[in-house]
Order: C-alpha cells, then sequence, then structure tokens
C-alpha cells in the first residue's frame, strides 16, 4: 500500500525559483526510501512537502486517502502530530534538557511510553541525565531519533541524518534506524548526498534541478554496519 501519492507536485520559490519542476512519486508502507542528489536539487523541498512542513505551489498530495494540499496549517500540524518523527542534520535538541527530558518532549497525550527502554534500545541509558553539550554528535542524533519514535510514528523524515557525523558514528545512527524499520515497519524517507547510503534503501530516487531523474529497487539491503563511505 502507498503511504504517499505525489502527482505532479511543483513548488516554486518567489515566482521564479522551481525547486520541484513536476514530481510523481509513490512512497510504499515500511520501506526505506533514499532521495539522492546534489545540492540544490529540490531533496529538502520534496521532504518538506511530502511531510506537511510545506505546501506546493500545485499538483496533489495523499497520506493514503487523505489528500493534504488542500489542508489548513492548523490540520497539518495535527497530521504531523499524530503520524510523523523528524531527524534533522541539527538535531534540534533543546540544550536546558537532559538527554531524557528532550525524549520525552516527543511524547503525545495518547501514548503511555517507557523512555528508559527506548534509551536501553539506541544505547543511550548511561546518557540519561546529561545535556546535549555533554553529549557527542552520534549520542545526540540518537536522542533526536528516540524523541521521534516514542509516539511510535507511522513515517520517519530524514533530513542529512549523518551530515554532520563521522563515518563510523553515521552508520551506528543508521543501524538503529535500520532497526526501526524491521521491528516496528516504520517507513523511513532519508535525504542524503552521500550515495553509499542508497545502499539501506528499499527504493532509491535520484534528483536533478527539481525532477526526478532514475528511480530504482533494491533487491538485497546492505546492513548499514557493512556500508563504506565512498
Ligand atoms: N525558502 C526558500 N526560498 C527560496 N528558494 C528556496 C527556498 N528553499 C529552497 N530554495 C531553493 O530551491 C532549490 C532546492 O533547494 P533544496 O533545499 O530543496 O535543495 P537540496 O537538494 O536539499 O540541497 P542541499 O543538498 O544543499 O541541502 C534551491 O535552488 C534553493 O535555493
Ligand atoms: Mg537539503
Amino acid at each position: 500500500m502507498s503511504v504517499y501519492t505525489l502527482k505532479n507536485v511543483k513548488k516554486i520559490y518567489n515566482q521564479r525559483n522551481v525547486a520541484l519542476d513536476g514530481v510523481d512519486l509513490k512512497v510504499q508502507e515500511g520501506e526505506i526510501m533514499v532521495i539522492l542528489g546534489p545540492s540544490g536539487s529540490g531533496k529538502s523541498t520534496l521532504l518538506n512537502v511530502l511531510s506537511g512542513l510545506d505546501y506546493p505551489t500545485s499538483g496533489e498530495i495523499y497520506y493514503y486517502k487523505e489528500k493534504l494540499n488542500n489542508k489548513d496549517e492548523e490540520a497539518l500540524a495535527e497530521y504531523r502530530y499524530h503520524n510523523l518523527g523528524f531527524i534533522f542534520q541539527s538535531y534540534n535538541l533543546m540544550p536546558t534538557l537532559t538527554a531524557f527530558e528532550n525524549i520525552e518532549l516527543g511524547k503525545t497525550h495518547q501514548n503511555d511510553c517507557d523512555i528508559e527502554q527506548i534509551m536501553r534500545k539506541m544505547d543511550l541509558i548511561d546518557q540519561k541525565d546529561k545535556y546535549p553539550y555533554q553529549l557527542s554528535g552520534g549520542q545526540m542524533q540518537r536522542v533526536a531519533i528516540a524523541r521521534s519514535l516514542i509516539k511510535n510514528p507511522k513515517v520517519i523524515f530524514c533530513d542529512e541524518p549523518t551530515g554532520a557525523l563521522d563515518e563510523k558514528i553515521g552508520k551506528i545512527v543508521l543501524e538503529k534506524l535500520q532497526n526501526i524499520n524491521e521491528t516496528q515497519k516504520t517507513t523511513i524517507v532519508l535525504v542524503t548526498h552521500n550515495p553509499s547510503i542508497a545502499q539501506i534503501a528499499h527504493t532509491v530516487v535520484k534528483m536533478n534541478s527539481g525532477k526526478i531523474v532514475e528511480k530504482y529497487k533494491n533487491n538485497k539491503q546492505a546492513r548499514a554496519s557493512e556500508l563504506r563511505w565512498v
């Protein structure tokens, strides 16, 4: 089943800067989709309109059967809150809260979850009472993943999740994402300019100048731990 369906989606900034130039795309339930492309090709713009962080200029976007592009901002915020997790290059942690408290921020009122259990799964339990400035980059990113996980999202959107990390730590972060995909069947859409990461994807999408120029499936997914940055 498709989680997302995009039909002829365009995003034009300031009436002249064409960031998405007619994108048609389906994202399947339970897959890892990796979106590759050079700087400025429209990867983040695609992720932003897919996830309802921003509106397209034209075209249609469906989340299952629900049309997103004519929802108002409040309805979109509600949909993101209930269904989505976000992981960015910059972690976006609250500096005045501990690792535990940062993760707690991801809680929605309906769910009753065990933060310590998630911290154990992310190898963060020893970092529980530390503040972000006392954590390494890889630990901060795992706190961000744990924060997005505690509401058990349907989809996790990642924009350059390993962009600020070295290869070894980056692979640990990817391994955690791969585990979540396998154990919880969470759909993951991951944007990167690192072509090595495409090997963990079920589906790879390549962008250039606001268009999808290639889309293919991997018959077999590499383990994140086996990757080598090229
Ligand atoms: N808010 C904005 N206002 C105006 N132009 C924008 C805005 N956001 C993005 N753009 C433009 O849209 C195009 C696509 O940008 P986007 O951020 O999607 O690229 P990207 O593929 O994510 O690049 P990078 O790998 O550098 O992150 C670029 O030309 C960019 O300058
Ligand atoms: Mg980007």
